[in-house]
């Protein structure tokens, strides 16, 4: 829901955006007043098709820090704000560039595929990223018989492997918004709903997806929801893409998956760091910039463009 008080907050930032030219991109997971303020709304890829596409002269990433760090390694000329630098993520955290170098060198014949969510140095040591929506594709695309690290989600990792059969060593690293579903809540909520469809994020453990009649990216649940003729759906990923679910299908129901018996939810404090204030301070000031070392840009943007090339 996005409140009275938020409309002047949103006039302002339109405001902002037009005399700056400034582009607004937004994940489903930030709050509803974020999303409301963007120009273009998509998941880990389509925001960085987006990035790589625009020509507007400052990109300000309503996300976390690696996503606007994205836009920066494809658009290096444009000036990418993010409202607030310290909007992380758990899953890029968990793989440090020197331990996946370590790694490297245990199976230094290896292709890596990391996952979008890494830092720059990661990505740095990647041959092609992928993203939730694209990971069964880009592994599917690589040599029969190359051998794969991929890094860092394990969840997502095991997934692919299971869909494509593919010789994978996987990085231990997970989302704890994913990790903390489990298979024993979803049971308790279908019992309650028993009609609806449960639609789960592959970030999520295997225990968990074995309980979906769906499973993909964020932007792949929005348009199951919308083409699927149920009414009612328990929705198994962070709670923020329930916004744009509802706007798309407001004849349907939406249930979330509390996080502990006390009834809270399995929020991304990282993507809830993003709030209205903070994107008009962070364009009247043009600050937080995002900046990147340009030899590692340049190291990394071939692992990204590698990904686009094949998305
Ligand atoms: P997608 O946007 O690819 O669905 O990924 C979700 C996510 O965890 C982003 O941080
Ligand atoms: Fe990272 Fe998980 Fe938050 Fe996505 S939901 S940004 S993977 S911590």
């Amino acid at each position: 829901m996005v409140d009275r008080n938020s409309t002047d907050k949103l006039d302002e930032i339109i405001r902002l955006k037009r005399e700056k030219n400034a582009v607004i991109l937004a994940h489903y997971y930030t709050v509803d007043e974020v999303q409301a303020a963007a120009d273009f709304v998509g998941d880990s890829l389509a925001l960085s098709q987006q990035a790589a596409a625009t020509d507007a002269k400052i990109i300000l990433f309503a996300g976390v820090r690696f996503m606007a760090e994205t836009a920066k390694i494809l658009s290096p000329d444009k000036k990418v704000l993010i409202p607030d630098l310290l909007a992380g993520c758990s899953l890029a955290d968990s793989c440090r560039a020197e331990d996946l170098a370590a790694m490297k060198r245990r199976y230094p014949d290896h292709r890596v595929v990391a996952y979008v969510n890494t830092s720059v140095e990661v990505k740095a040591l990647t041959d092609i990223c992928c993203t939730s929506s694209n990971a069964v594709r880009i592994v599917s695309a690589l040599p029969a018989g190359e051998r794969i690290i991929f890094a860092p989600d394990r969840n997502l990792g095991d997934y692919v492997r299971r869909k494509t059969g593919r010789d994978m060593v996987l990085w231990d690293g997970a989302c704890h918004v994913h990790e903390s579903f489990s298979p024993e809540r979803i049971q308790l909520v279908r019992g309650q709903y028993p009609g609806a469809k449960v639609v789960a994020h592959p970030e999520c453990p295997a225990s968990v997806l074995a309980e979906a009649d769906f499973v993909g990216s964020t932007a792949e649940i929005l348009s199951f929801c919308e083409r699927d003729a149920s009414k009612e759906f328990i929705v198994v990923t962070e709670p923020g893409i329930l916004y744009e679910l509802r706007r798309r299908c407001p004849e349907k129901s939406f249930l979330t998956i509390p996080a502990n018996m006390s009834g809270g939810c399995n929020f991304c404090e990282y993507m809830k760091m993003v709030s209205l204030d903070k994107m008009i301070e962070c364009l009247r000031n043009e600050t937080p910039v995002v900046e990147i070392d340009e030899d590692i840009r340049k190291k990394a943007e071939g692992s990204i463009r590698a990904m686009l090339d094949l998305s």
